[in-house]
């Protein structure tokens, strides 16, 4: 792969970065994924806004405008023949030059990275069959809406999912389901209406998630942005998350038990359909 760094675009054994990088120290570093469909990104601007947001939130620098990254993002995209996946986006605080807590001065400049990852979007195997769930403490800092590279919580959350005989986990918080482990998560009730979080400090808040209200919306199907609890999700019509990495995929068990009739469910192929419409 050629990947992006600091200004260069390299093949990827060639791209080095300091073991004093505060991303690499501290976590100290923020970062987008958008899909890439077609060979064209998906949703960017909202992907680029939120990355500002983030950026802010830490008193980080964009390395560059916005409308420059899409210029690089889309170079790398045609540099690798990207067709379908994603582009990963990072950027950290820099190299200080030592372990220093404190943060370094405007002379530091933040160090920029890209790559990008070929997989299936429209035909992921997953988003046909669903995945089976589990549920664990959500045990991730406050902030959960700064999209920062601190992914240690989500990382043991897959593992102990995987040894659970599962695909993924959703996430507990005071018996209420904040997200999944990396997307957004979603309920359809008996009426079926789509049940999803709303916006706050405790989830990232999700360019997919904003798009499918908004496709919801157009499309006249109910919706409610409210918390919802473990117990509501165990015994809810259909379950699914969203995501720039799976568009939409549906939970056909949780905990072991299935939801619905243990095969994914309708109203999620619709939504699913919907934004894949829209999005090709
Ligand atoms: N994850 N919630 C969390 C905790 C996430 O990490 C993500 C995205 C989402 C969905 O956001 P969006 O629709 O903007 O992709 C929700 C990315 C894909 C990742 O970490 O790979």
């Amino acid at each position: 792969r050629t990947v992006y760094l600091n200004g260069e675009f390299v093949a990827e054994q060639d791209a080095k970065v300091s073991v004093f990088d505060r991303g690499f120290l501290f976590a100290d570093a923020v970062y987008e994924v958008s899909a890439v469909l077609n060979g064209r990104l998906l949703d960017n601007a909202a992907h680029l806004a939120r990355l500002a947001r983030s950026c802010q939130a830490l008193d980080l620098r964009l390395p560059c405008a916005p409308e420059e990254i899409e210029i690089l993002q889309n170079r790398l995209i045609a540099e690798n023949n990207l067709r379908e996946g994603a582009v990963y986006l990072q950027i950290s605080r820099g190299n200080s030059g030592d372990r220093d807590f404190d943060f370094p001065g405007e002379t530091v400049s933040p160090t920029f990275l890209m790559f990008t990852q070929a997989r299936p979007l429209i035909h992921h195997p997953k988003s046909q069959t669903g995945i089976r769930m589990v549920s664990v403490d959500d045990i991730r800092w406050q902030r959960r809406d700064i999209k920062t590279v601190g992914l240690l919580a989500p990382c043991l959350a897959k593992e102990y999912a995987h040894k659970h005989d599962a695909d993924d986990a959703l996430l507990v918080e005071n018996g209420l389901i904040t997200e999944a482990s990396s997307s957004n998560a979603w309920i359809v009730d008996a009426g079926g209406t789509l049940i999803t979080r709303p916006l706050s400090t405790h989830i990232l808040h999700g360019i997919t998630r904003q798009a499918l209200l908004e496709l919801a919306k157009q499309n006249d199907l109910r919706f409610e942005e409210r918390p919802f609890t473990l117990e509501e999700a165990q015994s809810a019509r259909e379950i699914f998350i969203s995501s720039a990495t799976t568009f939409i995929w549906p939970v056909v068990s949780l905990n072991g038990k299935a939801i619905g009739d243990g095969k994914p469910g309708d109203i999620t192929a619709k939504l699913r359909e919907i934004y894949v419409r829209m999005a090709v």
